[in-house]
């Protein structure tokens, strides 16, 4: 039996064991491969008639009568309490609103306003350190140093894993991403919370490429505050608005700096003096994306009987697959996994090191396997258990071999991994 036939065989085996093989059929799919919902995630076949409602009933025929009939008003902290479990977070501490950048800034800000005992008793107000992911995604990277700038606070850029070493008396806050959007690694979650309290400082993890792939486990590992997106693994669309977790004994002290009048304690008050609602609703600040927000809340419906212990297995059984198919037909040298192989190390992508990264991917999404790459040279294959199949995860290592065997590039000496 050739390679070929025994890996295809093999697939066929794990797809008819997949518990969560029928998820597919909920989701607007044709036969690419689409492995690029660590970027943008499939369309739940549900959302286009709920929006479609939404726009001529909802708007086109209640008009303003939906702010309260339709629940349009308090959508983002309903929302939140739907998406919450998939955090591992209680109800109450989550709302969907704004991008993830912005609740970035809310949360690293305010987290260091906490750690600084501002609004109590003032211990802690010689904090004056901001320690960032230097691996990060850019605009956490951005922000965090304005972030700095505006509070009198020190930048300190770390790798996650030497976080621990650069902790002190005067650290405020740390800003750290959950898995590298590079190289997919996974970083321990767990283990960084606990490190940062133990110097009496918070953390902000962005969970962008986690929420949806695996469990997080907020609530337990005792998270202060955490932001992510809903339009990867989380399948919200374009654009859908992204989350704030604000854990709920920092809720009293939660000041946030963009305290719009969303976020007061009474809206329609009009009051001139801010006073901020007691709850997660403090993290919200403008009036919300309606389309957009509805349009997450009907692709939450897919997680119905779904747990993400079960998405976890299948997204590391898949990553596992993949690597073994990749070896199987992509001969030697022509590309390098910066993906870590240990489980718990791994996010749900695989990301592959290869020369002219761009002319590759381009080549492979006219072959139907559809990817996408970071520049200068890295290969990104994301991994969504609802709907990739163990077929699909064969037929792309098949077509990256045929792909690469079009051209004669060998792998130059591995540089130094970083950001
Ligand atoms: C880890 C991470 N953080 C932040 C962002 C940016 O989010 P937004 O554009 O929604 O502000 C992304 C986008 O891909 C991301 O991957």
């Amino acid at each position: 039996m050739t390679h070929q036939t025994q890996l295809r065989d093999r697939a066929a085996v794990l797809d008819g064991k997949d518990e969560l093989a029928a998820k597919r059929q909920e989701f607007v799919l044709d036969d690419t491969v689409y492995l690029d919902g660590n970027s943008l995630g499939a369309l739940p076949a549900n959302v286009e008639a709920r929006v479609a409602d939404v726009i001529t009933r909802e708007w086109g025929k209640l008009r303003i009568r939906s702010w309260e009939e339709s629940g349009w008003w308090t959508a983002p902290e309903r929302i939140g309490d739907r998406l919450a479990p998939l955090l591992g977070a209680a109800p109450g501490q989550v709302v969907v609103a704004d991008s993830t950048s912005v609740n970035v800034f809310k949360a690293l800000v305010a987290a260091v306003r906490i750690a600084r005992g501002e609004g109590g008793e003032g211990e802690g107000a010689e904090r004056d350190e901001i320690v960032v992911d230097a691996t990060t995604f850019p605009t956490d990277g951005y922000i965090a140093a304005s972030a700095a700038r505006l509070t009198g606070c020190r930048l300190i850029p770390s790798v996650p894993a030497d976080v621990p070493g650069v902790l002190g008396p005067r650290t405020a806050a740390v800003l750290l991403n959950h898995a590298d959007y590079r190289s997919g690694k996974l970083h321990d979650l767990p283990g960084l919370t606990a490190a940062v309290h133990a110097v009496g400082a918070l953390v902000v993890w962005d969970l962008c490429h986690t929420a949806g792939a695996l469990p997080i486990g907020l609530d337990e590992h005792g998270v202060d505050l955490a932001v992510g997106c809903t339009y990867k693994y989380l399948n919200g669309g374009p654009g859908s608005p992204a989350y704030l977790y604000v854990r709920k004994e920092h809720q009293p002290r939660f000041d946030s700096p963009l305290p719009g009048w969303n976020s007061h304690a009474e809206p329609f008050g009009m009051r001139a003096d801010y006073a901020p609602a007691d709850d997660a609703v403090r993290g919200r600040v403008g009036t919300p994306d309606i389309l957009s927000l509805l349009a997450f809340d009907a692709a939450l419906n897919v997680w119905e009987g779904v747990s993400t212990a079960a998405v976890r297995a299948k997204s590391l059984a898949l990553t596992d697959f993949f690597l073994e198919c990749v070896a199987a037909y992509v001969p030697e040298g022509r590309v390098e996994s910066i993906t870590p192989a240990a489980h718990a190390e791994r996010g749900s992508q695989i990301a592959l090191r290869c020369p002219d990264a761009a002319g590759v991917m381009k080549r492979l999404i006219e072959r139907g396997v559809v990817g996408d790459y970071r520049a200068p040279d890295v290969l990104r294959f994301g991994f969504t258990p609802l709907y990739v199949s163990f077929a699909d995860t064969e037929r792309a290592a098949r077509v990256l071999a045929d792909t690469l065997a079009d051209t004669l590039e060998e792998l130059p000496e591995s540089p130094p991994q970083g950001a």
